[in-house]
């Protein structure tokens, strides 16, 4: 893992856009390619060096992507082929790299492979999933304990036709490949190279720890305890998720995405879960190197304390020491907006994204973060999401309603608010595929770019200053002393230094050190003889 020039995703920020919500150029209501193409001047001029796309190939859209059914064409409602190079290279021309989002555990149900497979015991297919015959009169029964999200319901199906079980780890309609067949990795590996050739920067790797799972397909064992997103989980996933094969599998795909032309310089980025361990093995070694980088997703569920961060800081500095790094995040299109975890107060929102700009990491905003948007509350029974439909029998709405997770994913992904207009920029149509925000009208780009004191300019400034400032894009991080609600860190590279001061309380705090105040997330600091005084909820960024 030596720094190189082919190194560029080390010092990049990353922009995740869901294509479907981000801005729609022929009124349908559905966002699409060319709306992208035509945002990208925006995405530059916020200082964006990587534009993750969510996936915008052929898909029944029963998971909005997530269900591939042809990876190499592009879903009609989004472009054709030739938009989608278009994308890249006005991407590239505008300096900016692209990277996609690959499906690798599941295609759709409706892709020809899973039908051809799906049609007897012995096509050529036949093995292209994973078939098992089930347990008990007739193999009625699933063939072992495996769950599905949430551990709801076995995460097995039946087919009538093959008179077998077939996995789908997350949704019913998204059939698991079995990647242990050499001929689907053939196949998986030549829809990987079709995307390099067109020139693509690297890919995001969906729920990638899942690929690989046992070969026996041994019973997880019982195990309860609390899983990601304050969710309980009755058992251990050792045999479905997070096993040692899916190391090889990072390693094997790097082989890949390195053979090409300018090795080297494409990244690999996986949404992978589980311990600092697990999840830092999937960078491989020295000898075979794996995923480039890898999401660390503790700040999803952050708490707004200066212990919480100051302990976050510490764990990745011991977890990701130089030269890895974590890809940090505060938002995807899964989870809860930053606005609503902190209860609608901007101030917070804008230190934890002086946080994110200026931690060691490769930091990610997803669509919107940069104006504070909002979730959209939308109640289950209405979900278009085919997760909250899943989850809709077990879960009361006023459950759903207080907890700080959404279920409904569809309350995150509403379009992007562009202006005050009626389809807010977005669209033309009045029946956008999700319905926009209520804040639409005032919380926009729009608004907030005549706004020198706004959200957006304030995000904007810090992606600029992380790209211009080696001691933000590549030091080394320090904890600096500091007291109660107060986290302070230094940013340092080749004997320059730049100071981040957080005042996570709800009172002013003077923080005895010194520097001139460069960036500051809202109005009062002030640099004095006795230090730094900064107002409650505000971070500063310092020179000497
Ligand atoms: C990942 C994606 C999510 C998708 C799921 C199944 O968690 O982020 O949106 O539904 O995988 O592919």
């Amino acid at each position: 893992m030596s720094e190189g020039a082919g190194d560029w995703w080390r010092r990049t920020t990353i922009y995740q856009v869901y294509p479907r919500s981000f801005q729609d150029s022929d009124g349908d209501g559905i966002g699409d390619l060319r709306g992208v193409i035509d945002r990208l001047p925006y995405l530059a001029d916020l200082g964006i060096g990587t534009v993750w796309l969510s996936p915008f190939f052929a898909s029944p859209q029963r998971d909005f992507g997530y269900d591939v059914s042809d990876y190499t064409a592009v879903a009609p409602e989004y472009g054709d082929l030739a938009t989608a190079r278009e994308l890249i290279d006005t991407a590239h021309a505008l300096g900016m790299r692209v990277v996609l989002d690959l499906v690798l555990n599941h295609t759709s149900d409706e892709h020809p492979w899973f039908l051809e497979s799906a049609s007897s015991r012995d096509n050529p297919k036949a093995d292209w999933y994973l078939w098992h015959d089930g347990r008990g009169r007739g193999g009625r029964r699933p063939p072992n304990n495996w769950k599905g999200p949430l551990d709801l319901r076995t995460a097995w199906r039946w087919s009538e036709t093959r008179r077998q079980w077939y996995l789908a780890s997350f949704l019913g309609f998204q059939p698991d490949l079995n990647w242990r067949n050499p001929e689907v990795r053939a196949a998986m590996f030549a829809a990987i190279r079709f995307w390099l050739d067109l020139g693509v920067d690297g890919f995001r790797l969906d729920v990638f720890g899942w690929i690989m799972k046992d070969p026996a397909f041994r019973d997880n064992p019982l195990r309860p305890r609390l899983g990601g997103g304050d969710v309980i989980r009755l058992r251990d996933r050792v045999f479905t998720e997070g096993t040692p094969d899916n190391v090889v599998l990072a390693q094997d795909l790097r082989a890949v995405v390195d053979e090409v032309d300018g090795a080297d310089d494409r990244m690999l980025v996986g949404e992978v879960f589980g311990g600092p361990a697990k999840v830092r093995s999937y960078l491989g070694d020295e000898r075979r190197p794996g995923l480039h980088l890898v999401f660390a997703f503790d700040l999803l569920e952050f708490r707004f304390t200066a212990r919480f961060v100051r302990e976050t800081l510490e764990r990745y500095e011991r977890e990701f020491p130089a030269p890895s790094l974590p890809a940090t995040v505060l938002e995807n299109h899964d989870r809860s907006r930053v606005m609503d975890r902190v209860g609608g107060d901007e101030r917070k929102a804008r230190v934890l994204a002086m946080l994110l700009l200026t931690m060691r990491g490769v930091p990610t905003l997803y669509q919107g973060q940069e104006i504070g948007m909002r979730n959209t509350y939308l109640p289950l029974r209405g979900a278009l999401d085919p997760f909250g439909r899943e989850v809709l029998p077990w879960m009361p709405e006023w459950i759903s309603r207080r907890i700080p997770e959404r279920i409904n994913r569809d309350e995150v992904r509403t379009p992007m608010p562009w202006d005050g207009s009626a389809g807010a920029g977005f669209t033309t149509s009045a029946h956008p595929w999700l319905p926009l925000g209520p804040e639409s009208g005032v919380r926009n780009v729009a608004v907030q770019e005549a706004d020198a004191g706004s959200m957006l300019h304030l995000v904007r400034d810090l992606v600029r200053l992380r790209r211009d400032r080696p001691e933000l894009h590549s030091g080394s991080l320090r904890l600096l002393p500091a007291e109660g609600d107060v986290v302070a860190f230094a940013r340092e590279h080749e004997g320059r230094a730049l100071h981040v001061v957080l005042n996570m309380g709800p009172r002013e705090a003077l923080w005895p050190g010194s520097g001139d105040i460069l960036r500051a997330t809202g109005p009062g600091a002030e640099a004095t003889a006795a230090g730094i005084r900064i107002p409650a909820c505000t971070g500063v960024a310092l020179v000497e």
